[in-house]
Formats: C-alpha cells, sequence, structure tokens
C-alpha cells in the first residue's frame, strides 16, 4: 500500500526499516503535476530500486519568478492516483515550514555549471533546486536519484553537488518524453492556449534541424542564428537563448569539437519553454 507522508521523521522511519532489511532506495524528485516525463523515472526507479519514493514538493526557493510560484499547477491527488496505480511505495510531499523552518539559513551555490543559460535569465534559480535536492536527499537517504535530460543543466548542477559535497547517492539521468508531435513533456504545457499548442512543436523540430545542420556544416554561428530566426517565424514571441554548449560543463563552443548539447529557452503565448537535444 502506498503512503503520502508530510513529515522527515514518519519518512526516516519507514526508510530505517527498509534498510535494515537490506533494499535498495530509489527516489524520484518532483514538483508534481505529474505526466509521462515524470512516470518514465518513476519506472525507471522501479527497476533500478527495491523500494521507491516520490516526492511532491513545489519549492518556492527555485521560482524566481512569484508569479510563476503561484500559477505552478498543483494535482495531488491525481498525482497520487497516478503514482498508486504505478506502485511506488512512498509519496512524500511535505509542506513548506518542514523544508524550511524559520531557522532555516543553508543554501548551496555550485559556481560555473548554474551560471550561463537558465542561471543567467533566473537568477537565484539553480541556488533553490540545489539546496532542496541536497536536502531530499538528505531526508530521502537514497541510494539512487532519478532526474530528466529534459532539464538538461540541473542534471549537470545536481551531478556536481553530489561529486562535490561526497553525496553517498548515485545520480541517473533519464530520456526526455515527448508528445507524438516532438513537444517534450513539461507540467507548464497546459498553460499553452489551443495556437500556441500547435505551434509548440517547432522548437523540437527547429532543434533537430539545427543539430544535423552543425555536424554537416560546422558553422556553429550562422547556425544557430538561423534557428533564433526560425523560431521567432514559428510564433515564438522571445527566444531567451539557443545555444551550442559542451555537454557536461556547458561551455560555449564555437566548432563541434566534443559532445555537445543544444539547449533552447523561448517563449510562446506567456509561457516558457525549454529543451535540448544532444549534437
Ligand atoms: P519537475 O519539473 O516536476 O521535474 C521533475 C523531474 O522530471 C526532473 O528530473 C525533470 O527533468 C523530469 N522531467 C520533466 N519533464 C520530463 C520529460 N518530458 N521527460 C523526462 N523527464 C522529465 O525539476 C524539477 O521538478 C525540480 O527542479 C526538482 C528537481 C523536483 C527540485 O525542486
Amino acid at each position: 500500500m502506498m503512503q503520502i507522508l508530510r513529515t522527515v521523521a514518519e519518512l526516516r522511519t519507514r526508510v530505517r526499516g527498509w534498510k535494515a532489511d537490506g533494499k535498495q532506495v530509489g527516489v524520484v524528485p518532483t514538483m508534481g503535476a505529474l505526466h509521462e516525463g515524470h512516470m518514465s523515472l518513476v519506472r525507471a526507479a522501479q527497476r533500478g530500486c527495491d523500494r521507491v519514493i516520490v516526492t511532491i514538493f513545489v519549492n518556492p526557493m527555485q521560482f524566481n519568478n512569484p508569479d510563476d510560484l503561484t500559477k505552478y499547477p498543483r494535482t495531488e491527488d491525481s498525482d497520487a492516483a497516478l503514482l498508486a496505480r504505478e506502485g511506488v511505495d512512498i509519496i512524500f510531499a511535505p509542506t513548506p515550514d518542514e523544508v524550511y523552518p524559520k531557522s532555516f539559513a543553508t543554501s548551496i551555490t555550485v559556481a560555473g555549471i548554474s551560471e550561463p543559460l537558465e542561471g543567467t535569465m533566473r537568477p537565484g534559480h539553480f541556488e533553490g533546486v540545489a539546496t532542496v535536492v541536497a536536502k531530499l536527499f538528505g531526508m530521502t537517504q537514497a541510494d539512487r536519484a532519478y532526474f530528466g535530460q529534459k532539464d538538461w543543466q540541473q542534471l549537470q548542477v545536481v551531478k556536481r553537488m553530489v561529486a562535490d559535497l561526497n553525496i553517498p547517492i548515485e545520480v541517473v539521468g533519464c530520456d526526455t518524453i515527448r508528445e507524438q508531435d516532438g513537444l517534450a513533456m513539461s507540467s507548464r504545457n497546459v498553460r499553452l492556449d489551443p495556437l500556441s499548442r500547435a505551434q509548440a512543436p517547432a522548437l523540437h523540430r527547429i532543434l533537430t534541424r539545427a543539430a544535423t545542420a552543425i555536424r554537416d556544416s560546422g558553422d556553429v554561428a550562422t547556425v544557430l542564428e538561423t534557428a533564433r530566426a526560425d523560431l521567432r517565424a514559428a510564433g515564438f514571441t522571445e527566444v531567451e537563448y539557443l545555444d551550442l554548449r559542451s555537454a557536461a560543463l556547458l561551455e560555449p563552443m564555437a566548432r563541434l569539437d566534443a559532445p555537445a548539447r543544444l539547449l533552447v529557452a523561448a517563449w510562446i503565448g506567456g509561457v516558457r519553454l525549454i529543451d535540448n537535444i544532444p549534437v
């Protein structure tokens, strides 16, 4: 039977029991409003671990925009039904006060890799992510944690933090799950009006085309400029970034001379979408 727990004390008691029985524990950190992308992480955790905890916590510390925090979809009842059907052992859904008591004073900064792209556009975002993820790792004491490549920079930030702080957990990165038309699944997609939803798949199409062009021509700057213009022509009102970066360190690349990632953030119909693919 799946349990929904709200306090760290209850969670610790359950996990202690599992560990005494020699069980391997997996955690899938989420902010809820679950979709097939999240469920693919849950299934990966179930394949790799004996017991699975899904955390649901809309983390105020990582929202740089108060409006985005208020509008973030909260659907705990349907999330719980999905996770129960999937055979998850525990949902850990703490209150903000449980995670951030009044005395709370610590923040984790992962320098370098947190700074470009999302870091520039969303100041403080990765401090919030790194801090809450470190706390969730400490709370759950999991052996393995599952993250989506959809949030590529976040995955690299978490891996860096775990290595730097010697946190005893294995971070597993999982493929991006997409709609039939290529749009990466996201909890924010429900905010797209019908026209924007129809135009949004251009994001993945243009990324894919640009990746091929970079491999074929090697003229990175020109390909990126064309792709940015294509996005605007496809209905995106603002392209915050569309850039080729080294895959692990996210350093700028003028030429394709190492494993790379093409990453994008752009606005359509008042919604901010991100995506990335390997090159
Ligand atoms: P959230 O946006 O809910 O995402 C939870 C996890 O699901 C992340 O690891 C994310 O990369 C993954 N995910 C989202 N969409 C996906 C998709 N289409 N395919 C595969 N995986 C996908 O990311 C967060 O929450 C938060 O920052 C969190 C890590 C929970 C810290 O608060």
